[in-house]
């Protein structure tokens, strides 16, 4: 496919409230040419709203929409030349597939010869060739989702818009489609923001994500970024399971930064270190993530920078990995912790009332803004 060249898309101050409810709270991002990024947040953040001020369907109350660095703020929906899929894709039933892929480009009267050129085309590149004479009802849920897709490249959009586009198919699909879009996207380099709520899609096909709450996007950043390097305490426990430790920072041997914390429900005091980019004023709170797959079990501290002995309370296996829950050395409170399942899946399992050392990395503790 020849598309046009790839154009950067930005939101500068735009905001919207609908009445009382601000859907959307003054937001600046830009989003580079060819890129995707993801507006991840839970039900009623604002992704959907942000999604339709970049379409055109709703005008923001402040700010502008840039696409190339020209102000389309007062353009209708399409003058955009935007491409965009919703989440139920809605083709037109009684149409054709070869006729829904082509619908765009018959009503910008294109010559017929290349209206088949390039519907031939698009089919090919969503790996649907041959399809042109079957209806929607013909094809699968991942299929249909294709030909939306198809439908919206076609007229090689600047941009391309995505409300939560596979959400409506089943788990082992949706995870092929990921990667079958993020080839398609990749290949059309074509700028992208993509909606969704869940966050493993996100960390899949996202060169950034976006994670709002509440009206406000909280950060920004690469998918590990964000997974590794959460900022609030939100963020961190949106992006997988975090076990939060709050305390009070100090310093430790050779004034490396460490705070002495306690997981809610527990007293026990536990010595944190946390890496030097986190460190805070002497005496301050801080709230500290840590990953459950950071930790490790094991029967002595074997020289980490953090640990503390715990016992067993629990166990479940994950496939990828078992989950134990652990309690703190007064017996109180719990923490998670993931230990890799091993490949012939005969992995000793550390058994419910054992006692073990939970330990982990100074880089693997994380401080965040508990507010946010
Ligand atoms: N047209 C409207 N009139 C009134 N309130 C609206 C309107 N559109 C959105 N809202 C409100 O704005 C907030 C943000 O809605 P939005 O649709 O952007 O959320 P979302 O993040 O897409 O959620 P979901 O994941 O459920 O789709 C919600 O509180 C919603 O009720
Ligand atoms: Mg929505």
């Amino acid at each position: 496919m020849t598309g046009t060249q790839p154009q950067d898309l930005k939101l500068e101050d735009v905001s919207r409230s609908f009445g009382p409810v601000v859907a959307l709270e003054r937001t600046t991002l830009t989003i580079a040419a060819g890129e995707l990024i993801s507006l991840l947040g839970p039900s009623g953040c604002g992704k959907t709203t942000t999604l339709r001020i970049i379409a055109g369907f709703e005008t923001p109350d402040t700010g502008r929409v840039l696409v190339g660095g020209r102000d389309i703020t007062e353009l209708s929906p399409n003058h955009r030349r935007l491409g965009m899929v919703f989440q139920d894709y809605s083709l037109f039933p009684h149409m054709t597939i070869g006729q829904n892929v082509s619908f765009g480009l018959r009503m910008a009267k294109l010559p017929r010869a290349e209206i088949t050129e390039r519907t031939r085309r698009i089919l090919d590149l969503v790996r649907l060739p041959g399809f042109d004479d079957r209806f929607p009802h013909q094809l699968s849920g991942g299929q249909q989702q294709r030909v939306a897709l198809a439908r919206s490249l076609v007229t090689n959009p600047s941009i391309l818009l995505l409300d939560e586009p596979l959400g409506a198919l089943d788990k082992n699909l949706r995870e092929s489609m990921q990667f079958e879009l993020r080839r398609i996207q990749q290949s059309l380099a074509i700028t992208t923001v993509m909606v969704t709520h869940d966050q493993e899609e996100a960390l899949t096909l996202s060169d950034r994500i976006a994670v709002m709450d509440r009206g406000r996007i909280l950060q920004v950043g690469t998918p590990t970024e964000v997974y590794d390097r959460p900022r609030t305490r939100f963020v961190s426990e949106f992006l997988g399971t975090a076990n939060l430790f709050v305390g009070r920072m100090t310093e430790g041997a050779n004034a490396a930064p460490v705070a002495v914390a306690r997981r809610e429900g527990s007293e026990s005091d536990i010595q944190i270190a946390v890496p030097e980019r986190d460190r805070r004023n002497n005496g301050d709170t801080v709230m500290i993530a840590v990953r459950p797959e950071k930790m490790q079990l094991s029967n002595n501290r074997n020289g980490a920078d953090n640990a503390f002995e715990a016992e067993v309370v629990g166990h479940v296996f994950r496939g990828t990995h078992r989950a134990y829950q652990v309690s703190l050395p007064d017996g109180r409170g719990e923490v998670i912790v993931y230990q890799q399942a091993g490949s012939s899946g005969d992995e000793p399992v550390l058994a419910v009332g054992r006692r073990a050392w939970v330990s982990w990395s100074a880089n693997d503790s994380i401080v965040v803004d508990p507010e946010a």
